[in-house]
């Protein structure tokens, strides 16, 4: 139902300025080959941890990077980068780092031991990331303001990132786990050249889909559990 590989319907434009008018354009994002219902990307789109070795295509990571700094930022700032790693060598380092720092917080931080995550594919995805087609690191500014502000104005253009990926028929997963091994980002700054005035986000994989992956399926809590009308605890009417 939701393989996309069957819905190619042609290039549609998206006006840069002046808005978008029409009601097709509006309900339905417009990412050129395919078109995908924004809450079908949304309603689908769960994290990837296998993945084929196919590479992906230019102008996908293209789309997908127009689509992610369309993201809201304080103050429309935009104060991110994103540095795209195709290169085998490079990648295979920044797996290396992965590595260690799944290794790192196993034995240091207790993290990850008996989730249902990590028990599934995290303990394989770690050892196989370096292997994975394209990583995108999204980096922001670290400035001056509190760590929260500063993740607020990167964590929507993550998000737009993995809904496009998703609406293209690809899948991702947003790590942070890197962040977890210290000199982490001196190595992986010196490793791809990047300035020590910004901060690394996050590790996200991207490619097709491998043995056993699925888009959808994704577990969450029901709203009535995490959502409150005009008073904290009080249910929907
Ligand atoms: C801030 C953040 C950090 C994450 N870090 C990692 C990570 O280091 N490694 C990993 O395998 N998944 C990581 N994830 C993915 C989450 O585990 C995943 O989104 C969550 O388990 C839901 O998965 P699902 O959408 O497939 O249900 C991270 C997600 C977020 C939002």
């Amino acid at each position: 139902m939701y393989d996309m590989g069957s819905v190619a319907i042609g290039e549609i434009e998206v006006p840069t300025k002046g808005g978008v008018s029409s009601e097709s354009a509006h309900s339905r994002a417009s990412i050129g080959r395919y078109i995908m219902d924004l809450f079908e990307a949304m309603h689908t789109q769960r994290a990837i941890r296998r993945y084929k070795p196919d590479p992906v295509p230019d102008e996908d990571i293209t789309k997908i990077l127009k689509a992610t700094v369309h993201a809201p930022s304080g103050g429309n700032r935009q104060p991110w980068h994103f540095v795209v790693v195709r290169d085998a060598e490079l990648r295979k380092k920044l797996g290396e780092l992965y590595w260690g720092a799944t290794e790192y917080a196993r034995e240091n931080l207790g993290l990850h031991k008996d989730t249902p995550t990590y028990n599934r594919s995290g303990y394989d995805f770690a050892q196989h990331i370096g292997e994975f087609p394209v990583h995108i690191l999204p980096c922001i500014e670290t400035g001056s303001g509190d760590p929260f502000g500063r993740g607020s104005s990167i964590y929507p253009a993550i998000q737009n990132m993995l809904l496009a990926a998703r609406a293209l028929g690809l899948g991702s997963c947003y790590t942070s786990n890197i962040r977890n091994l210290p000199d982490y980002e001196e190595a992986t700054r010196k490793l791809l050249g990047i300035p020590n005035t910004m901060t690394i986000a996050a590790l996200i994989p991207i490619g097709y889909l491998g043995e056993g992956e699925h888009f959808g399926g994704a577990k969450r809590k029901p709203l009535e559990e995490v959502v409150s009308y005009d008073q904290w605890g009080q249910h929907a009417p």
